[in-house]
């Protein structure tokens, strides 16, 4: 009955002219399924024992958010929103209890200003829509945000955001100059009417916590017409482990222009059907070849890299380029929202502020040998994210780190999943000594349910310190004070939802 009621109170509230069957749907609704797992991307969380909504609410306008909210709270019903879906622990559209949907896919209109430098973008529309839209308009103009196209605005904003020019930029949140939000009570509100303490915990503290997102104004960068790009691998054999450590040392404070990232995955060794360790370094310039290669000769002779090894290209093609596609192919394959191939996945993450010594590594790689398809992913940090300081966003994670380093293993069935957890838990025990310390800090888009969860959503603020600690620091408290001032009743919860700051 609670499900009926849900049902009535939406379209009362609604006055739907819309046919409701094209916003709401039940588990008896022929799309549910497919709607269900359009957007799903780690199948851990798309199995017959994964529980379902009631409803899945697709929102053609901001009254559907403001509906499914009202009666969500009328009906002690739960609500996910889930922009791209990609969150990794998929809590943007599975839940204990009885629970809505609210799937923003179809408000995702953007609109690019390039004479103000700006566009407002809808949290459906993915990264690699808004970055298509704005090459559209022009070629000078970036921003600067995640390399992969699919992820959903709405998560991925709210949670920080980094891509390939962060170092030059910062993070999406550094670059979000205002926003709308829906609160509890139904409320639409933006940067002047939510305040300050809100648009500062939206942009990095995870949006499920305070409101449903539904729009960003964000500031475009501007882009050189010409950046370059190389890609060099070098396995164990081939000196990899020794490159990697140089690499530690330099890849922090190279200029803002030049991001130069280290890829580690498991090859068969050529010369055998050993496995080995492949390190593949990736860099993206903000500028021409001649120049990039003096920078490497001057910062990093040892890789060797030669005028052969890079490209020069637009900034839009670059963003093809690190998301796998065809750099001459058409831009439209950025509007494809769905991954071309799911997994089953678990992902953590580390930073890292002292290189950790050869030795370190060796050790590092015998652990990465058991799990063929395993990937660590070494993003430097410096440049413009040592400028900024730790509270000027939820997001902390600043000045003081040479890189973050996020761990993954993907894998193919269920009957895996074990297996896997348990590789991935034993290598984030290994990493322990080498990574960040008291708190050993995470990055929050990489959501990682291992490092604590709310029971039943109510956990209070200092159990909730285990967990909340290493994604924010110091700005944890801050959160749960903003929290506590505009969702008092703590509606918006969910397993690491920030906690109400009520004192034991
Ligand atoms: P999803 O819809 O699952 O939402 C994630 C969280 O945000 C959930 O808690 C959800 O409820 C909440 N939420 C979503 N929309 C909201 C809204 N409108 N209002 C309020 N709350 C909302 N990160 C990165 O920084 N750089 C990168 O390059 C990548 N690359 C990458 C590749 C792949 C394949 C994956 C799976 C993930 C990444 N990420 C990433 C991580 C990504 O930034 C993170 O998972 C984001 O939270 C995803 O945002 P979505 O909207 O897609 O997720």
């Amino acid at each position: 009955s609670g499900s009926n009621n849900f049902q009535n109170c939406f379209h009362h509230q609604t006055n739907l002219s819309v046919s409701i069957s094209n916003v709401t749907f039940t588990k008896n609704s022929s799309s549910y399924a497919s709607i269900l797992q359009s957007s799903t991307q780690n199948l851990r969380f798309s199995t017959n024992s994964t529980p379902k909504p009631e409803f899945i609410i697709m929102p053609i306008h901001k009254s559907h958010i403001q509906a499914a909210i009202i009666c969500s709270r009328k009906n002690g019903m739960k609500i996910r929103v889930r922009s791209g879906g990609h969150d990794y622990e998929g809590l943007s559209y599975v839940s204990n209890d009885p629970f809505v949907i609210l799937d923003l896919a179809n408000l995702r209109s953007i609109k690019v200003f390039i004479e103000k430098e700006s566009a407002w973008v809808e949290s459906g529309a993915t990264l690699g829509e808004l970055y298509r839209e704005i090459a559209e308009k022009s070629r000078v103009y970036g921003f600067p945000a995640g390399s992969c196209p699919t992820v959903g605005v709405g998560g991925h904003f709210s949670g920080g955001g980094f891509g390939t020019i962060f170092r030059k930029y910062g993070l999406a949140v550094d670059n979000i100059i205002d926003a709308k939000i829906i609160d509890a009570n139904g409320r639409i509100l933006n940067r002047r009417s939510m305040g300050e303490d809100l648009f500062w915990a939206i942009r990095g503290g995870g949006g499920a916590s305070f409101g449903v997102i539904f729009a960003w104004k964000v500031k475009l960068v501007r882009v050189p017409s010409t950046v370059t790009v190389f890609e060099i691998q070098k396995t164990s054999e081939q000196g990899a482990t020794k490159l990697l450590h140089k690499w530690q040392l330099i890849a922090n404070k190279l200029t803002k222009d030049l991001f130069l990232h280290a890829v580690v995955g498991v090859i068969e060794a050529s010369e055998s059907s050993n496995k080995t360790v492949v390190v593949s370094f990736g860099s993206l310039f903000l500028g021409g070849v001649d120049k990039l290669l003096t920078l490497m000769e001057q910062n990093f002779p040892e890789l060797g890299v030669d005028r052969r090894d890079c490209t020069e290209m637009s900034w839009i093609e670059s963003v093809l380029y690190f998301a796998g596609f065809p750099t001459e192919g058409s831009y439209d394959v950025l509007l494809n929202r769905t991954q071309a191939f799911k997994s089953f996945f678990k992902a953590k993450s580390d930073y890292v502020k002292k290189p950790i010594s050869e030795a370190g590594l060796e050790g590092l790689w015998k652990v990465v040998l058991e799990e063929e398809a395993s990937l660590l992913i070494l993003t430097p940090y410096g440049g413009k994210m040592s400028e900024i300081s730790d509270s000027e966003t939820p997001f902390p994670h600043r000045n003081g780190n040479l890189y973050k380093i996020q761990y993954m293993v993907t894998w193919e069935t269920d009957d895996e999943t074990e297996k896997n957890m348990g590789w991935i838990r034993r290598l984030y025990a290994y990493m322990t000594p080498y990574v960040s310390k008291s708190p050993r800090s995470a990055y929050l888009n990489y959501r990682d349910l291992d490092l604590g969860v709310n029971r039943n959503g109510y956990t209070n603020y200092a159990q909730a310190s285990v967990w909340g600690l290493k994604y924010f620091k110091s700005n944890f408290k801050i959160l749960a004070q903003i929290k506590t001032k505009v969702d008092p009743s703590n509606f918006f919860r969910d397993e690491q939802s920030i906690p109400l700051f009520v004192r034991d």
